[in-house]
């Protein structure tokens, strides 16, 4: 299902174009007012999660989904989606990567109060980056939601898209499936699972299916938009011998290079904009496998038996940029965010609602295994507070023996190498290594306040948060 808005643009256009039209004696449909908002339903549903000889496996989703409606605008328009909230329990929609108005990012208790059972909330924002983005709650202890099924992608597409026969979405998920075929709702909260690398699933969906097939025709060139809504693992794909090219990171447009001989790494939340020349014999197919553990195929390129095309004698051209500004150098003012705890370097102690508390208390007490500079959960201060426009950076350390996630909220940031040199792209999610450390740069020109966290969910709800605020 796809969803177009009509976007501001085309309304301005639309009334003047009517307005003329009056004079004109044409239609006066042209007048007509834009189509309302999306109502998403966040309800209980069933999906086709296992192959057809399996039985669909209850879930939730939104319009009973998995995954959830994709939304479809284009860069500039206003998005207007009412989230009706048909759950038993709080929820709230976060839209991932889009560089938002505060008040309509989705964070329970940091920018909205949680949409209560029966109620509706009407999310209403401005798309100003075109690109691969994603929706998903964001309520405290959101993971078992996601979990769930609650997720969607929201496209933005360029004024200008690139030259490709095919746009495909590749949305994979990781699902803990028990022998009825049904989600083990049992180990939600699990603390082995927070402690270690959060919960991982047994069951690898792409676009909420066991298999998908991309179909094409030989030479043509192909545009797959990959996205992770995975929990907690790290997938690595290998694309065999198709070497498509790299063109966006996280939404955000890099020069095209090749993927070589990967595999393409995915930490959870991350999303990677690939373009490939399928060029091979008609019938033939390029499988596209998770190789972290034992290699399998999850999707594949199949050529159809046709005749095929000619393929395009050029890399595709960069995508055009967003207007996203960062620090080309690292900025004078650098934060530290230090990670701590988890499995065999458990917390001795650390701050939980102002209070120090040992670790054992805070496991068994409140759930919390992990921190970020000594606090676990949300602290009551910010991290920082910046002044809008001011550059800042944040050095993550990872005093830990897991790799984490980090999502900023409300921005994208560029990374430095060792030698403080900005890498090519930008994110809004970084996997830094055990034991290691990742400085990222960016500019605080969104005012508000903003979640940093580990999107390893159970990391997250088991202490891994924290936010900064930028002032007017
Ligand atoms: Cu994808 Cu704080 O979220
Ligand atoms: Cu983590």
């Amino acid at each position: 299902m796809s969803i177009d808005f009509l976007s501001r643009r085309s309304f301005v256009a639309g009334t003047t174009a009517g307005a003329a039209a009056l004079t004109l004696g044409l239609p006066r449909r042209l007048l007509a007012a834009p189509p309302g908002p999306l109502v998403l339903e966040a309800r209980p549903g069933t999906a086709q999660l296992l192959t057809t000889e399996e039985p669909a496996t209850a879930i939730w989703g939104y319009q009973g989904g998995a995954p959830g409606p994709l939304i479809r605008a284009r860069q500039g328009d206003k998005v207007a989606v009412t989230l009706t909230n048909r759950l038993e329990v709080p929820t709230t929609i976060h839209w991932h990567g889009i560089r938002i108005e505060n008040a309509m990012d989705g964070v329970a208790h940091l920018t909205q109060a949680p949409v209560q059972p029966g109620e509706n909330f009407d999310y209403r924002f401005t798309v100003p980056d075109a690109g691969t983005f994603w929706y998903h709650p964001h309520v405290h202890g959101s993971g078992p939601q996601v979990d769930r099924g609650l997720s969607g992608l929201l496209i933005v597409d360029e004024a200008t898209p690139p030259d490709v026969d095919h746009d495909v979405v590749l949305q994979f998920d990781d699902w803990r499936i028990g022998q009825d075929g049904q989600i083990d709702t049992a180990s939600f909260g699990n603390l082995h699972d927070a402690a270690h690398a959060g919960r991982l699933g047994n069951v690898l969906t792409v676009n909420g299916k066991d298999f998908e097939t991309v179909a094409a025709k030989a030479g043509d060139r192909v545009r797959l938009r990959v996205v992770s809504s995975c929990n907690a693992r790290i997938l690595q794909l290998g694309f065999g011998d198709l070497d498509p090219w790299i063109v966006a990171l996280d939404g955000q447009p890099v020069a095209p290079h090749r993927l070589g001989a990967g595999p393409l790494i995915l930490g959870p939340a991350q999303r990677v904009d690939l373009i490939a020349d399928a060029v091979g014999e008609p019938g033939g197919r390029f499988p596209i496998a998770e190789v972290s553990g034992e290699p399998f195929e999850a999707t594949a390129i199949v050529l159809d038996a046709g005749e095929g095309r000619a393929p395009r004698a050029d890399p595709p051209p960069a995508l055009s940029a967003n207007p996203v500004s960062v620090p080309s150098a690292k900025p004078e003012r650098m934060v530290d965010l230090v990670m701590s705890g988890g499995a065999m370097a458990f917390l001795q102690e650390a701050r939980f609602e102002g209070e120090v508390l040992d670790g054992r208390t805070l496991a068994t007490e409140h759930g919390l295994v992990w921190a970020l500079n000594g606090v676990a959960g949300m602290p009551e201060k910010p991290l920082f507070s910046a002044r809008i426009g001011e550059p800042v950076g944040v050095r993550m350390v990872n005093d830990t023996l897991f790799p984490h996630s980090m999502h900023v909220h409300g921005h994208h940031f560029v990374i430095y190498d060792d030698a403080g040199a900005p890498l090519p792209g930008l994110r809004d999610t970084v996997t830094v290594d055990p034991r290691a450390e990742t400085t990222i740069g960016l500019i605080a020109d969104n005012p508000g306040k903003w979640m940093i966290h580990c999107h390893m969910l159970e990391h997250q709800a088991a202490g891994m948060e924290t936010w900064f605020e930028v002032l007017i």
